[in-house]
């Protein structure tokens, strides 16, 4: 049994709508464990408290090679927070959400304290996004995103005081498919980092955490080596190909910047793409993240000439119509496993 999917099936309407508010709220986290995150580390983990949630980097769930400062990590409990919030509003309840509360709690990212005001929000549209989202790594179908959809996802992201900098143009995003690969190669050229990915590999979804080969778009006997051989032999210039044709023909690569490179604004990229992919999802499109130039120095310096901007690069996502409408979900580790 594949039970670690079944956080997906969470219904509205299994809300526990006559139990104390604090137990509403932690029936909301079910949603926040939906979020995206770097190699479904799922590096969160909660305290729930009588008017507040923190949020907090688990320190267990680290990829000290792909992500030394914990930036990925961040932004991935940043796209939690955002989850949480849209749950919050869904069933009523309003927040005020401090980021970095307490500078002697290192690994406190966020304090979301919330009342119970009986009002929900009006447009349940990317509440409903989260049980649509995935990520798609598969080639997506010729048509392109219209415009009035990309100005929904860049204002997605200034809501978080971020930029979401599409790029439609071809010669643009062919240049950025070069740095993609090469960033794959930097990366890949290091053993530690090539062990570190098999390690969080899956043959399938039955632990509750990494990427199973299915979602890797691998077959089905690739899927259940891939956490043998990925450990043994280099596998770089595949994930460089790979990645390099996913990316030059994609007819939409967005990055999203910010304006300073700092722990505060990871968390705010984290909201910024988790809003911007529901804001997608809710319009049937998908997507899949290209960060490997971002981790390298040299390529995020060429990235930031290439594009012209001074603000800071923290994720490059590839959107589309996905070609299979019923992509098989990852999986989550169970709520109580994140509960402090
Ligand atoms: C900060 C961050 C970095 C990520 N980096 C990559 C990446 O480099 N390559 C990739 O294929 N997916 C990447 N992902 C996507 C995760 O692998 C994916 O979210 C996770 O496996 C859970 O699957 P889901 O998005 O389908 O729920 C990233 C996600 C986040 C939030």
């Amino acid at each position: 049994m594949v039970t670690n999917l079944q956080s997906w099936n969470i219904k509205e309407n299994d809300f526990p709508k006559d139990a104390d508010d604090q137990t509403k709220v932690e029936f909301m986290l079910h949603y926040a464990v939906l979020a995206p995150s770097s190699w479904n580390s799922q590096p969160w983990k909660f305290k729930l408290s009588d008017g507040s949630v923190k949020i907090y980097l688990d320190p267990e769930r680290r990829q000290p090679q792909r992500d030394p400062l914990e930036r990925e990590n961040t932004i991935s409990c940043g796209a939690a927070l955002c989850n949480l919030q849209l749950a919050l509003h869904r069933y009523g309840f309003s927040e005020e959400t401090a980021v970095l509360p307490d500078p002697q709690e290192e690994n406190l990212l966020a304090e979301v304290k919330w009342q119970n005001i009986k009002t929900p929000g009006k447009d349940n549209k990317l509440f409903k996004a989260i049980q649509q989202r995935h990520s798609f790594r598969k080639p997506f179908k010729p048509t392109v995103v219209p415009s009035n959809i990309i100005n929904t996802l860049v204002n997605a992201a200034s809501i978080y005081g971020c930029d979401f900098i599409p790029v439609t143009n071809d010669s643009l995003r062919k240049a950025l498919a070069g740095m993609v690969s090469e960033g794959d190669k930097d990366l890949g050229s290091e053993k530690a980092l090539r062990q570190e990915y098999a390690s969080w590999m899956r043959s399938s979804g039955r632990k509750g955490d990494g990427v199973p080969g299915y979602a890797m778009d691998l077959n089905a006997l690739e899927g259940i080596l891939s956490p043998l051989t990925h450990r043994f032999f280099d596998y770089t210039d595949e994930f460089a190909n790979g990645d390099h044709t996913l990316a030059a023909a994609a007819t939409l690569v967005g990055i999203v910047c910010t304006p300073e490179d700092t722990k505060k604004w990871w968390v705010a990229s984290g909201q910024a793409i988790e809003r911007v992919l529901l804001s997608a999802a809710a319009n049937g499109i998908q997507a899949s993240f290209l960060n490997q130039p971002i981790p390298v120095p040299e390529l995020r310096a060429r990235l930031q000439s290439l594009m012209e901007i001074q603000s800071w690069p923290q994720l490059i996502v590839r959107l589309g119509y996905p070609t299979d409408l019923n992509i098989a979900p990852t999986p989550r580790r169970r709520l109580s496993e994140v509960l402090m």
